[in-house]
């Protein structure tokens, strides 16, 4: 999804404001992804957010995480990220394939961001990059995308958002082709400069829990499905056991 794909500029200056709007409650998200951490790695100090979009997760993980840095594709939402949290290391780079030569007592990728891989090898890839970036008995947290049987084929929806004199029309139509969903999103943002339209497609994948699980395992990880998690999507969490799949 790099380069002319989903979450560009516009997008990217619009997010925060239309999950805030939308009631996505990042600080108590935050607390729940910080207490499973906690309960597997009581010490954990260092935290790295795979697909942190703007930060606004780390925004609050690093009250309880001292040492946290932020990684993902898009240059629009790292900007964002970064004007929010100076000092907060982010980098760009690809969940299938990246090597920060550092290692984290937990690594979490948040708000289905998963399920932007395209095929069950691009996910054990993602799942194996993450895993080589955590110490020995340090923590995944990843929070998958609805499973198969979940998805609503056909969806639509729409909103109308109003923030200090700026308004936000959000519509969206969901389908589906095979394990592959397919979101539209269309927005309308007006200010007193005036009113603007822009549009995005997101695909993605809906993988089962056994294919997290299995990802999970062969990255050497000894994972558990929580049912509910941040959004009652589940969360997959694991602790890694060995130095197998990564150097340490
Ligand atoms: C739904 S947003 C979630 C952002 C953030 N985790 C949150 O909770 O607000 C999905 C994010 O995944 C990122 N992303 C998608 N595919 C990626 C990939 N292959 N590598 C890195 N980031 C990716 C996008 O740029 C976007 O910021």
């Amino acid at each position: 999804m790099l380069d002319g794909e989903p979450y560009g500029p516009a997008f990217a200056r619009a997010y925060d404001l239309t999950y805030r709007l939308r009631g996505k409650d990042y600080a108590a998200e935050a607390a729940l992804v910080a207490r499973v951490a906690r309960e597997r790695r009581p010490g954990a100090t260092a935290l790295l957010d795979v697909a942190c979009g703007t930060g606004e997760h780390l925004a609050h993980l690093r009250a309880c995480f001292p040492a946290v840095a932020g990684l993902d594709g898009s240059p629009a939402m790292l900007e964002v990220a970064r004007a929010k949290l100076p000092g907060v290391p982010f980098v760009r780079g690809d969940m299938r394939d990246f090597d920060l030569e550092l290692r984290f007592d937990v690594v979490t990728c948040l708000f289905s961001a998963i399920g932007y891989l395209a095929s069950v090898g691009e996910l054990r890839a993602a799942i194996g990059a993450m895993a080589r970036h955590l110490v020995p008995g340090g923590v995944l947290v990843v929070e998958p995308l609805w499973r198969p049987d979940q998805f609503l084929d056909g969806h639509v929806s729409a909103e109308v958002l109003e923030h200090d004199g700026r308004t936000l029309s959000r519509v969206s139509h969901s389908s589906r082709a095979g394990r592959t969903a397919r979101m539209e999103i269309h927005y309308l943002v007006a200010d007193t400069t005036g009113v603007r339209h822009f549009a995005e497609t997101h695909l993605n994948t809906l993988f089962t829990q056994d294919e997290y699980l299995d990802a999970a395992a062969a990255a050497g990880c000894v994972a558990e499905f929580l049912p509910d998690g941040p959004t009652g999507r589940g969360l997959l969490v694991g602790v890694h056991q060995t130095t197998r799949g990564g150097k340490q």
